[in-house]
């Protein structure tokens, strides 16, 4: 009899990217599949311009490839309405971009909040119980002392840490993490790549870490290479490997 199987909380299939015209056109993503089970922790290597942050944003929604599709717990998700997809993304998927994206006219608790106040459907939580979800992730991450601070008061790791409290607001299933340890310095790194395998395993939320730190991601469940456009997985299986799941397709 046949294994049942598992429902990814995120694929990709064949998807492909390309930015510009004619001759200057760059192939950012050549063919890329790729899945992600709940709970799976991956990372992803490779060179500057390798398409990895371009692979996030289509994941994460954020762009639309030129041809392909990207599946959210089972369902088509770029055939969605532009609304349909803005809720999946809020309410589905926490992001931290390689360029800390704080709003700078908002302090950092302001910026915490966002993702949990923009909801369209109606809230499950009062703003005061979620204000405190807020300073707790703070708090967690050692930076309660922030939370009333502009993002241009605060230095550029403390605003990394800030960008995963965002992140992990509405507590993702899904996280993108664009190199979120690249600003800081070997202790807080290992907090936030300690936070997200934490995440992983506590929560059941699939994370997907773009990371230049070889150490780093060996720690991670797979290990995928980002190489002009295309994604291969590495042989090699880590002790955090979950048995017998999440194949790339
Ligand atoms: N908006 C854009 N317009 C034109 N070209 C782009 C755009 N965004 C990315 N590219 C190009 O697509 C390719 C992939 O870029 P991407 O940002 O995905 O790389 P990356 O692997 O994230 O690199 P890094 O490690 O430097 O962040 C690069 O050649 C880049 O110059
Ligand atoms: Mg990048």
């Amino acid at each position: 009899m046949d294994k049942p199987e598992l429902t990814p909380i995120l694929e990709a299939r064949n998807l492909k990217k390309s930015y510009g015209k004619g001759e200057n056109a760059v192939a950012a993503l050549k063919d890329v599949s790729f899945s992600i089970q709940p709970g799976e922790f991956v990372a992803i290597l490779g060179p500057s311009g390798s398409g990895k942050s371009t692979l996030l944003n289509m994941l994460g929604l954020m762009d639309r490839p030129d041809a392909g599709d990207v599946f959210i717990g089972g369902k088509k998700a770029l055939s969605l309405s532009e609304e349909a997809r803005s809720l999946l993304r809020n309410e589905k998927l926490g992001f931290i971009f390689q360029f800390d994206a704080l709003l700078s006219d908002f302090t950092i608790l302001e910026n915490i909040l966002f993702p949990a106040l923009i909801s369209s459907r109606p809230r499950k939580e009062s703003y005061l119980e979620v204000q405190k979800r807020a300073l707790s992730l703070l708090e967690h991450l050692k930076l309660p002392q922030i939370a009333e601070r502009y993002p241009s008061q605060v230095s550029g790791g403390e605003r990394q840490r800030a960008a995963l409290c965002r992140a992990l607001i509405n507590n993702p299933e899904i996280l993108l993490a664009d190199e979120p340890t690249g600003n800081l310095d070997k202790v807080n790194g290992e907090m936030v790549f300690k936070d997200l395998e934490g995440l992983a395993r506590e929560k059941n939320a699939a994370v997907i870490l773009v990371t230049h730190n070889e150490e780093a991601a060996a720690r991670a469940a797979r290990v995928f290479h980002m190489q002009d456009g295309t994604l291969i997985e590495a042989a090699g299986v880590s002790s955090f490997r979950l048995a017998g799941r999440g194949a790339m397709s």
